[in-house]
C-alpha cells in the first residue's frame, strides 16, 4: 500500500507570516516544498539559498527544494550548504543531468528530476536506476494558483506502471494544482506525494486538507 504523503508548498504560504503558515502546517506536513526561481527558466522570481538556510535553522522538517533555474549546476552548492534536504532540477534546463544526480547524492542530499508537463517520460528512461525520486510538474511552473492540467495524468500512470513492471524504488511527486478535486486523481494514477500551495494555504482549514490528502489510497478514488 502506497503511503500518501504531503509537501505544503511555500509559495502560497503568507510572506509576511511565513512563521505562522508553516506552524499551521509543520505537524502534519511530511517536508516542505521550497520553489526557486531564475526569471529566466520561468518568468517570475522568488526567493533563495537564505530561506532555505533560516528554515534549516528553526525546523526539524525535510526541506524539498524545488529549482526552476537555467544551468542548475551553477546553483546546487549553495542549497546543499544552506541545507536542502531534497535537491531537485528540471530536466529541460541541463546537459547532462546523470553528472548533476551524482554530485548531489555525493554531497549527501537526495537528489531529484523534475520534468514540465510537456517533456515525455523517455528523457528519464535511462536514469531510472540513478534517482529515487521524480516530480512531475502538473501546471507549467512559475506561479502558484495555476489550474491542473488533466494530460498529465497520462503521465503519471505510465510512471507508475514503470516503477511497478521494473519492481524499482520511486516516490512520484506532482506538483501545480494540487487541491482537494485533483488529489484524488493523481493519486489513482499513482502519485504518492502531493505537493500543494493554494490547495492547503489558500483553504479555510489547512490542516484537514493535509489529513484528507494523506487519507487517500491507490488504487482507489
Ligand atoms: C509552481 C511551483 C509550485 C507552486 C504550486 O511553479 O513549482 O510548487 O507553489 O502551487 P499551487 O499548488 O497553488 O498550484
Ligand atoms: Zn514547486
Amino acid at each position: 500500500m502506497l503511503e500518501i504523503k504531503v509537501f505544503p508548498s511555500l509559495l502560497s504560504a503568507d510572506l509576511l507570516n511565513m512563521e505562522g503558515s508553516i506552524n499551521l502546517v509543520k505537524d502534519l506536513a511530511d517536508a516542505l516544498h521550497i520553489d526557486i526561481m531564475d526569471g529566466h527558466f520561468v518568468p517570475n522570481l522568488s526567493y533563495g539559498p537564505s530561506l532555505v538556510k533560516a528554515l534549516r535553522k528553526k525546523y526539524d522538517l525535510p526541506l524539498n527544494v524545488h529549482l526552476m533555474v537555467e544551468k542548475p549546476e551553477n546553483f546546487v552548492d549553495m542549497f546543499i550548504e544552506a541545507g536542502a534536504t531534497h535537491l531537485g532540477f528540471h530536466i529541460e534546463a541541463t546537459y547532462h543531468p546523470q553528472r548533476l544526480i551524482k554530485y548531489i547524492r555525493d554531497s549527501k542530499v537526495r537528489p531529484f528530476i523534475t520534468l514540465n508537463p510537456a517533456t515525455p517520460l523517455h528523457t528519464i528512461e535511462y536514469l531510472l536506476e540513478e534517482i529515487d525520486l521524480i516530480l512531475l510538474m502538473t501546471v507549467n511552473p512559475g506561479y502558484g494558483g495555476q489550474e491542473f492540467l488533466p494530460f498529465c495524468l497520462k503521465k503519471i500512470k505510465t510512471l507508475r506502471e514503470i516503477v511497478i513492471r521494473e519492481n524499482i524504488y520511486l516516490d512520484i511527486m506532482v506538483d501545480g494544482g494540487i487541491d482537494l478535486n485533483t488529489a484524488p486523481l493523481v493519486v489513482e494514477n499513482g502519485a504518492n506525494i502531493l505537493i500543494s500551495g493554494n490547495g492547503i494555504f489558500k483553504a479555510q482549514n489547512p490542516r484537514e486538507v493535509i489529513l484528507k490528502m494523506k487519507s487517500l489510497k491507490y488504487g482507489r478514488v
